[in-house]
């Protein structure tokens, strides 16, 4: 595996699969490393905590950092190209260009200027990179909702894979935040998969997740409208932990 850290050191040719990441690589990113690897013939795999999707500094400043850990994970999952670019490199002095996003609901009111941060990075990551496919987790759905919108309304020549949600046994959704939760914490989390899985089969979803969230208070219970599958999602705190989930209501993730 190629470690790339300059724009201009990246020499990538075949049919490419993208995974951006901001590292801190659990069985969920392996799961978009297998299925790049499955379709591609290259995979590239991005490598950058993207300060400008962060509306809180000190979830910023407290978000887990160990590239040598996530190398070696990338590396073992047949990615063949990982570009780690430093925060220079991909907002270089007089930067000022901004991919706007409108109506993005659940996620985008409770972290605003979110998206934009997003969509920015990831399409200055599907220019540099020029990908064929770029792999997104289930877990972020409106992520994944909102660059497909990008994708389209701005014509870019790429589709957006999005694979199902990784969760631990107990049915936790992976995510790299959830190292910060205690015991007790991690414990009281399971009530949001619990409840949204139970509501699911509800006529009224979102009331039914909210009644059943067992004490912990919803940021939002919304509907998701992926294109070719509706979700269910909510977000919550736990101590100075965010936790965002969703499960599916109808129709396949893809
Ligand atoms: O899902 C993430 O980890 C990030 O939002 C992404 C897509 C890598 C953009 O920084």
């Amino acid at each position: 595996m190629k470690v790339v850290r300059h724009i201009p050191d990246l020499h990538i040719s075949g049919y490419v699969g993208l995974v951006p990441t901001m590292g801190a690589l659990h069985d969920g990113h392996r799961a978009l490393f297998r299925a790049a690897r499955a379709e591609c013939e290259t995979v590239v795999a991005s490598l950058f905590v993207n300060p400008a999707q962060f509306d809180q500094q000190s979830d910023l400043a407290a978000y887990p950092r160990d590239e040598e850990r996530d190398a070696a994970t990338a590396e073992a999952e047949g990615v063949d190209v990982l570009f780690v670019p430093s925060a220079e490199e991909m907002y270089p002095r007089g930067f000022g260009t901004w991919i706007g996003v409108a109506d993005t609901g659940a996620e985008g009111d409770a972290r605003p200027g979110h998206f934009r941060g997003v969509a920015t990075i990831c399409v200055k990551l599907f220019n540099i990179v020029r990908p064929q496919r770029a792999y997104f987790g289930q877990k972020d759905a409106q992520q994944a909702a909102v660059l497909r919108r990008v994708v389209r309304d701005l014509n870019l020549p790429l589709q957006i894979r999005v694979l199902p949600t990784v969760r631990d046994p107990d049915g936790l959704a992976l995510s790299s935040r959830n190292v910060r939760l205690s015991a007790d914490e991690r414990a009281r989390a399971l009530a949001l998969p619990r409840a949204l899985l139970a509501a699911a089969r509800e006529a009224d979803p979102i009331a039914a997740a909210r009644a059943q969230l067992n004490g912990l208070e919803p940021e939002y219970v919304e509907v998701v409208d992926l294109g070719d599958a509706r979700l269910l999602a909510a977000a919550v705190r736990i101590g100075t932990t965010r936790l965002i989930d969703n499960v599916l209501l109808e129709g396949e993730i893809s």
